[in-house]
């Protein structure tokens, strides 16, 4: 695959770029997931884990540091912690929204059971937080840390903000800054930190990663109610069936008459669903043009990402950032 070529995604240029330092997180993420205790971490682990994933998010990690220039391997050992919080939160994740599908694969709370889900995960976190302590960095420890907080935060307020048609797009995005954008950003923050790069720049790494997980996530919600289940790996109406208020629902509601919206009272509020539900609301989404006005947002997100680069070394890699933003409004996985 040549990286000139316009049909290669920038998240594959990226890892093509990163191969050598992403096989070394890859090796790290092999070595750290076992548990010689308990057979059952690593059945859980290598079906998780051996499913792939885009590895998004420790790519952000690699690519930040080599843009900044750094030349040591504790980026490594960086990007190996954000994905390991990235898997625990999966896991946990699938527990709570009753996920069957994950990686193209039955889930693990399906396949074995929530209980295995929650102290795998629970497991990965502590694999995270002792891989982070070897660099030796408070700073990194810091805003990782916070990361994991804010996440678990994240998930907490949809889970008060679900089945609650008065959810406005403000909490939305409070949820989705809270439990996709702060390991984004997180994840590009340390790569300048590892780095040393001035305070300006680890601002703008954080601004780029907080807006490109904004959009991503907006993305995810969207491909939940338009994406296809074989090229996502997980299944379509999730968010519909768990009552979520995602920015396509939040739109549509605004904008219901009262047939609309007792429709909506009865799915969401009373979780009161019935067969041909998801599709009488995908249709509303399409009367009222919420698919692409959410689309719009995410756009909006993605264009605020490559501004902030602006201040960032001007680097073959800074190119791939900014291609990355398109990318995940564009993405249909
Ligand atoms: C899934 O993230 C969780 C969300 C924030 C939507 P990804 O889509 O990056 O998951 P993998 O790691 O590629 O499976
Ligand atoms: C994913 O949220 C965010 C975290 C894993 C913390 P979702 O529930 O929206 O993501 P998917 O659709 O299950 O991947
Ligand atoms: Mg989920
Ligand atoms: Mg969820």
């Amino acid at each position: 695959m040549g990286l000139d070529d316009v049909s290669v995604k920038p998240h594959e240029q990226l890892a093509a770029v990163l191969a050598d330092d992403m096989e070394a997180v890859n090796a790290l993420i092999a070595g750290r997931m076992a548990s010689e205790h308990a057979p059952r971490i690593p059945e859980v682990t290598t079906h998780l884990v051996g499913a792939g994933g885009k590895r998004l998010r420790p790519m952000l990690t690699l690519a930040t540091a080599r843009m900044c220039g750094y030349g040591g391997d504790d980026h490594v050992r960086l990007a190996a912690t954000v994905e390991f919080i990235h898997t625990a939160t999966l896991l946990h994740d699938d527990v709570v929204d009753e996920s069957a599908q994950r990686r193209g694969r039955p889930t693990a709370n399906l396949l074995w059971d929530n209980k295995s889900s929650v102290l795998v995960g629970d497991y990965l976190f502590a694999r995270a937080f002792q891989l982070m302590v070897e660099t030796g960095s408070l700073r990194v420890l810091d805003i990782l840390s916070n990361a994991a907080a804010t996440i678990a935060e994240g998930e907490v307020l949809q889970l008060t903000a679900a089945q609650n048609l008065t959810t406005t797009e403000a909490i939305y995005l409070q949820v989705v800054r809270g439990k996709t954008a702060a390991l984004f950003s997180a994840a590009t923050e340390v790569g300048g930190v590892v780095a040393g790069v001035a305070e300006e720049q680890v601002r703008a790494l954080h601004t780029y990663g907080d807006a490109l997980g904004i959009a991503f996530q907006i993305v995810d919600d969207l491909l939940d109610y338009g994406g296809d289940a074989e090229a996502t790996g997980k299944n379509v109406g999730d968010d519909f069936r768990e009552r979520k208020l995602t920015l396509p629902v939040i739109k549509a509601v605004a904008l219901a008459d009262a047939e609309e919206r007792a429709f909506w009272t009865r799915v969401i509020e009373k979780g009161k669903q019935e067969d041909g539900d998801l599709e009488h609301a995908l249709a509303l989404l399409t009367k009222h043009g919420t698919m692409e006005a959410t689309r719009i947002e995410a756009l909006n997100w993605a264009a605020l990402a490559k501004d902030a680069l602006g201040v960032l070394p001007n680097h073959p890699i800074r190119e791939m950032l900014n291609d990355l933003a398109d990318y995940v409004v564009a993405r249909i996985n």
